[in-house]
C-alpha cells in the first residue's frame, strides 16, 4: 500500500503542546487567505503520526526551542520563524541545517513594552522613587535631591529595532542618551560609538547601561569585570537583552564593592533564575521573569504570516539572520 503524502505545511513547535494548540489555529487562520495551499501541523502531534505514516512535508516552521529531533524529522524545511526577537536558541541547536533561513520576529509589539519596562527604571532611579518609598516607610517627609539630568547619561549598548525605539523615548523624554551598536549608526540627538575601539568610552559615560544586543560569540561575556570596572561609579545596569551578556560573578562584586549601585535584570544565563541563586535575595538586585518584551500572538502571527506568503510568491523577507555574524 502506498501513503499518500501529505501536503505542504507549516509546522509549529514549542516546548509545550498547549502553545503550540494556540499558535496552530492562529496561524492557520491567518494562512487560510494568504497562503491556502499551507496545511499547519503541531509538532506533538505531527511526532505522534511519524510512528505509522509518512513525514509531513513541512517547508516553513514557526516557534521556539525545537528539541533535539526536530530538524531531522522535518527534512524539506525552508525556513525557521523564531517567535521572538532572539534567534540564540535556534543557532545553539546542534541540528540546525544551514540550508534552513531562520528568521526573527521585528518589533511586533515587543518595542513600546521594551520602552516602557526601561522608562520604568529609569524614571525610578532618576526620580529616586525608591528612597521615597522607604521615606514613607519610615514617616519622613523630606525632598531629595536629583542629580542634574544632562548628567544622568543613559548608554544603550544595541541600537537594532528594540535599542533604537528605548534611546529614541528616553531621548524624547530630555535625557542625555548616547548609544553603541556593531557597525556605525546615526540616530538624531543620540551620540552612538560603534566597535570594539570604541566600548570604554561608551561605558565610562554611561551611568545607566542598558543592554539590548543579541546573544552572539562577540557579545557573551561581554559585559565582564572589566567592562564593569569602565563604568562611573554609581552606575546602574539594566539587562533586558540575554543573560549571558553579563558576567554574573562579577556583576555581583562590582554591587557588594559598592562601584555600582544596582542591576535591575530580566533575563538570566540559566531560566528560571535557579532556586538558591545569589541574585535572587539581593539587595541591590530587582528582578523579573524575562517579561520585559513578551511575544504577542496575534501581531506575531501577523508578521510571519505576511512573510511565509511572501516566501511563497518568491519575494525576499526582512529579518533573516545572518549566521556568521550571529543574528
Ligand atoms: P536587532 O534589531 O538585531 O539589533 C541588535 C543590535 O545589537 C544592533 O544594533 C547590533 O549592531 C547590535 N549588536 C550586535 N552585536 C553587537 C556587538 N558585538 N557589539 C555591539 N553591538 C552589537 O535586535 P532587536 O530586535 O533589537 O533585539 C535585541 C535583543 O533583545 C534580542 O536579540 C533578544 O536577545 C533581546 N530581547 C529580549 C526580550 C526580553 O523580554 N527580555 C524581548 C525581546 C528581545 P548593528 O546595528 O551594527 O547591527
Ligand atoms: C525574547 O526574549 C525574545 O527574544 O523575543
Amino acid at each position: 500500500m502506498t501513503a499518500t503524502p501529505s501536503p505542504p505545511s507549516v509546522i509549529v513547535v514549542f516546548p509545550k503542546a498547549e502553545t503550540e494548540n494556540r499558535w496552530q489555529q492562529a496561524l492557520a487562520r491567518a494562512l487560510a487567505g494568504r497562503a491556502p495551499r499551507l496545511a499547519v501541523r503541531t509538532f506533538h502531534a505531527a511526532g505522534e503520526s511519524l510512528r505509522d505514516g509518512p513525514a509531513p512535508e513541512a517547508l516553513y516552521a514557526v516557534g521556539w526551542e525545537p528539541p533535539a529531533k526536530f530538524f531531522e524529522r522535518n527534512p524539506q524545511l525552508r525556513a525557521f520563524f523564531s517567535a521572538g526577537a532572539g534567534v540564540d536558541h535556534l543557532l545553539r541547536h546542534p541540528g540546525l541545517p544551514p540550508s534552513v533561513t531562520v528568521v526573527r520576529l521585528e518589533d511586533a509589539g515587543m518595542a513600546s513594552q521594551m520602552a516602557e519596562y526601561c522608562c520604568h527604571e529609569v524614571f525610578t532611579l532618576f526620580r529616586r522613587y525608591r528612597d521615597y518609598e522607604q521615606q514613607q516607610h519610615n514617616g519622613v517627609w523630606a525632598e531629595l535631591r536629583t542629580v542634574r539630568r544632562g548628567d544622568f547619561v543613559i548608554g544603550v549598548f544595541g541600537l537594532g529595532v528594540l535599542g533604537t525605539h528605548v534611546a529614541t523615548t528616553l531621548a524624547g523624554f530630555g535625557y542625555s542618551v548616547i548609544g553603541y551598536s556593531r557597525s556605525p549608526r546615526s540616530l538624531p540627538g543620540i551620540e552612538c560609538y560603534s566597535g570594539p575601539g570604541q566600548l570604554d568610552t561608551f561605558l565610562g559615560r554611561s551611568r545607566v547601561l542598558i543592554l539590548l544586543a543579541p546573544l552572539t560569540a562577540q557579545t557573551e561575556n561581554i559585559i565582564d569585570a572589566h567592562a564593569l570596572k569602565r563604568l562611573p561609579a554609581g552606575a546602574h545596569v539594566i539587562n533586558v537583552a540575554r543573560g549571558g551578556l553579563l558576567d554574573e560573578q562579577a556583576l555581583l562584586e562590582s554591587l557588594d564593592s559598592g562601584h555600582l549601585a544596582s542591576a535591575r535584570l530580566d533575563v538570566f544565563r540559566t531560566e528560571p533564575l535557579p532556586v538558591g541563586h545569589p541574585f535572587w535575595f539581593h539587595p541591590k538586585i530587582r528582578l523579573t521573569p524575562h517579561v520585559a518584551a513578551m511575544t504577542l500572538l496575534h501581531q506575531s502571527v501577523e508578521q510571519i504570516s505576511d512573510k511565509i506568503a511572501a516566501l511563497e510568491r518568491g519575494d525576499q523577507v526582512t529579518g533573516c539572520i545572518e549566521r556568521d555574524r550571529g543574528y
